[in-house]
């Protein structure tokens, strides 16, 4: 009985280890260096947060600059998002309801967009490495996103996917699980999905509330498995 009990001890505990060690950057296709880069885009530069990150100098707006981020931005009110006249929650300040007149600066889906819009340089960075030249150029000869991972559809239109940097207020829509300071979930999940702070308000969903872009356990840099839809399923009560 003790065996037992001390193999599932170990089990558990390599399970354990398992999910951590499986939450890392390197080596997905969001690592675009030269030595451990993942996908087909890699630059000429062995490090990997500098894509994105930076420690000094970092690009903000108003006032925030989280997450030290390092990248040139595409022009915000240049995107047109997904509305809807079922939408409850909305894209007024603090508020409800309103259409989308494009990202506010500081959303953290616009930062995604900074590649996946598919124009702008993935080397596009405001302080570049230091073991590289003053720019990163890219080792596999396309400097943007070409494949299906560019979302944006003709003149900037996002208006084809989930909506993004909307604020929600709990209640406002039944049918969505509960909101609290920044999170949102129903029972389904056991992590509730992150919310972020936006101009549009505290509670704001954003590509990275489904997304997690440093970890690629569930593909997809998912936020939780879509066996079954359980990501959807973590916010939606259908
Ligand atoms: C492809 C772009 C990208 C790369 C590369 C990247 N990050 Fe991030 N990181 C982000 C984005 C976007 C956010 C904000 C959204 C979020 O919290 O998921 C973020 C948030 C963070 C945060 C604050 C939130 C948190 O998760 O703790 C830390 C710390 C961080 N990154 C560290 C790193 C480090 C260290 C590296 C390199 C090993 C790295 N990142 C590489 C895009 C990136
Ligand atoms: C530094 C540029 C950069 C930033 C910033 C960035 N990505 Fe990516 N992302 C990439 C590249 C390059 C790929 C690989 C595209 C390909 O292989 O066609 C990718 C792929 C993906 C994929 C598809 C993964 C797969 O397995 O096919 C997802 C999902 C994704 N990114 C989400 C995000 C989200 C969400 C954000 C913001 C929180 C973000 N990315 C920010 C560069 C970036
Ligand atoms: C409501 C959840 C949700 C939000 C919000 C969301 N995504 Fe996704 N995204 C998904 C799921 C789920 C998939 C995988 C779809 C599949 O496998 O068919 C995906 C796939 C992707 C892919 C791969 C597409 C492909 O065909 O290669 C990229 C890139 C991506 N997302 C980026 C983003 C960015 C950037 C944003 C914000 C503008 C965003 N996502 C917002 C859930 C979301
Ligand atoms: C992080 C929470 C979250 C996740 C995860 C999520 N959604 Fe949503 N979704 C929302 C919110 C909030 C709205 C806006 C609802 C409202 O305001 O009435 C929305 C809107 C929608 C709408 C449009 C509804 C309308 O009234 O126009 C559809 C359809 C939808 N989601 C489907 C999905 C699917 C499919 C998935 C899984 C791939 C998913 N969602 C994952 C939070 C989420």
């Amino acid at each position: 009985m003790k065996k037992v009990l001390a193999t599932i001890a170990v089990v558990s505990l390599m399970a354990a280890a398992t999910t951590v060690s499986a939450m890392s950057i390197v080596g997905t296709k969001h690592d675009l260096s030269s030595t451990t880069g993942g996908g087909t885009y890699k630059g000429s530069t062995t490090q990997i947060c500098v894509f994105c990150h930076t420690p000094h100098n970092a690009v903000g707006v108003n006032g925030s600059f989280y997450p030290l981020w390092n990248r040139s931005n595409p022009a915000a009110s240049g995107f047109k998002l997904y509305s809807s006249g079922g939408m409850q929650n909305g894209y007024l300040t603090n508020g409800q309801g309103g259409a989308s007149t494009g990202f506010t600066a500081d959303s953290v889906s616009l930062y995604c967009m900074s590649c996946h819009d598919g124009a702008t340089t993935l080397g596009a960075v405001k302080n570049p490495p230091l073991d590289s030249p003053a720019s990163i150029t890219t080792i596999s000869g396309t400097n943007t996103i070409t494949s299906s991972a560019n979302l944006n559809d003709a003149s900037n239109s996002l208006m084809n996917d989930h909506p993004v940097n909307f604020n929600l207020t709990n209640g406002a829509d039944p049918a969505i699980g509960t909101v609290t300071t920044n999170t949102v979930g129903t029972a389904s999940i056991t992590n509730k999905l992150p919310l972020y702070k936006s101009q549009r308000g505290n509670t704001s969903l954003e590509c990275a509330s489904c997304h997690a872009v440093h970890d690629n356990a569930e593909g997809m840099f998912l936020r939780t498995t879509m066996n079954g839809s359980l990501l959807c399923l973590g916010c939606h009560i259908k």
